[in-house]
């Protein structure tokens, strides 16, 4: 796409005028390539949080956050939610093409022999307090698993690219289940080959050795949408992690592990967890303005929980796929009149109508209705970020094998803007 410029951006500084070329996507706001500017003109740019910085040419996902529009290699997120399932999802995502029946049936036997972990790595989860977070166990394994596959980390090799892609999405459902299992206390369930995906996740984390957890179809289905819905998302925070963490060539298991630590703040992927101990600290539909006054308070660092975003000005599409199956599954749970999705439903219509959240178009987002499905289907609260890092984890590899692929990669190195101490000579203790 880069070397079909059409027009060009003039910058005049300090004397100097630079013509910048100016390539446009396929959809999307087009770029002004800014790479010579320090050269020719002795400056940065400066873009603190990337509002208006392009770090990659890339053609897997598609966000238009005006019209609330997100697309995997071009197919809608509604559509893929509806009418695929998350492993088809996965191949579109990592190969760009919806697979015939045949590869399908290959990306899923070979998804499927993968799922499970070199027996040692059982050990890793003993290092660990009983009572540590989920996120805490994945950061810790994931990355232990370049210790394991020698023979997947060479990322100058097509092969062990690909091998090391198929065994990252086999292998964390496997890896989040058991930090779950850990967590309490229950030993350890092995995947099953006779399992699709979101059913065999669900089994390892609530079958026991005593009892075979049977999962509802329409659970295994909610699940299953639910890891679509949260499978890539352009250039967030921690893909942008992954892609820099990747830039250093750096192996493939390690750049996931740092997208983990990434995903697992409060202001991304944390929020889902962050959201459902919100709407419980709210507790009653009485409590929701006090809770908006202090949203809106710049004195109190109280936020919103799974309302905003950088990209989406409109709905966020995910959230109402999200609050369709919150409904579904809850109504299967036989809880209808749950308080919780109460609150939410209130908070949400309340937020809408208030001024503040219509100036800065603050909408739910993914975040927003995930725990209260999440909670329905049984998992706690901590395992949220971790579904979600499981989920995420097929876009993160997908955006690092472009990463690696492209011609124009290089090493990612920001600059900055200096405004600390200028040259100054060292002052023995005796003089301070
Ligand atoms: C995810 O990037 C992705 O694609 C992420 C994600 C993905 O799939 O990878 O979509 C997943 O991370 C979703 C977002 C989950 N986070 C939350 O729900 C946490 C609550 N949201 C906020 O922290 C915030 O909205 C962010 C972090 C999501 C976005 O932050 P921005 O783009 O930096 O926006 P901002 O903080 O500059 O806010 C702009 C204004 C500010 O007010 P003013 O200073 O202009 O007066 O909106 C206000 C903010 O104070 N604001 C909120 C708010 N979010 C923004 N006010 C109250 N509650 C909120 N949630």
């Amino acid at each position: 796409m880069t070397e079909t410029a059409k027009r060009s951006a003039t910058i005049s500084v300090d004397g100097k005028t630079v013509e910048l070329p100016i390539y446009d996507g396929t959809v999307g706001p087009s770029v002004i390539d800014v790479r010579k500017l320090y050269a020719e003109t002795g400056h940065f740019t400066y873009d603190p949080g990337f509002t208006s910085t392009a770090s990659c040419d890339s053609i897997i996902t598609y966000i238009d956050g005006d019209k609330g529009e997100l697309l995997y290699r071009g197919y809608p997120i509604d559509q893929l939610a509806d009418d695929s399932h998350y492993l088809e999802v996965c191949y579109l995502l990592l190969y760009g093409e919806l697979p015939s029946a045949a590869q399908l049936e290959d990306f899923e036997f070979r998804v499927t022999t993968h799922t499970m972990l070199h027996e040692q790595m059982t050990n890793f989860y003993r290092g660990f307090r009983r009572d540590a977070h989920p996120m805490a166990i994945m950061c810790g394994v994931v990355g232990a698993l370049s210790a394991f596959y020698h023979d997947s980390t060479d990322i100058t090799d097509l092969e062990q690219r690909e091998i090391a892609s198929v065994r990252m999405v086999a292998k964390m459902p496997t890896i989040a289940a058991w930090a779950y299992k850990y967590s309490i206390g229950q030993p350890f369930v092995y995947p099953r080959n006779d399992l699709d995906y979101a059913a065999n996740f669900m089994h390892m984390c609530f079958s026991t050795p005593c009892e075979e957890y049977h999962v509802d179809p329409i659970m295994a289905r909610a699940m299953d949408r639910i890891m679509t819905l949260h499978a890539d998302h352009e250039q967030n925070a921690s893909t942008s992690t992954v892609r820099l963490a990747g830039s250093s060539n750096a192996n493939p298991f390690a750049c996931i592990a740092a997208g983990v630590a990434c995903l697992w703040g409060p202001a991304h992927g944390g929020a889902n967890e962050a959201c459902l101990a919100m709407l419980k600290e709210i507790g009653t539909v009485d409590r929701i303005p006090e809770f908006i006054e202090r949203a809106k308070d710049k004195d109190d660092p109280f936020r919103l929980m799974g309302f905003g975003h950088r990209v989406y000005k409109n709905y966020d599409p995910r959230a109402k796929v999200m609050q369709e199956t919150a409904k579904e599954v809850l109504e299967l749970v036989g809880v209808t009149d749950s308080p919780i999705l109460q609150v939410a439903q209130e908070l949400e219509r309340i937020s809408l109508e208030d001024q503040y959240f219509i100036d800065r178009k603050l909408y739910p987002n993914v975040d927003f209705y995930s725990g209260i499905v999440l909670s329905a289907m049984g998992f706690p609260t901590s395992m949220f970020t971790a579904i979600f890092a499981m989920s995420r984890t097929v876009g993160w590899i997908a955006q690092w094998k472009e990463m690696v692929e492209d011609p124009q990669q290089r090493i990612g190195r920001p600059r900055q803007l200096y405004s600390g101490a200028g040259a100054r000579n060292y002052v023995d203790l005796s003089k301070r």
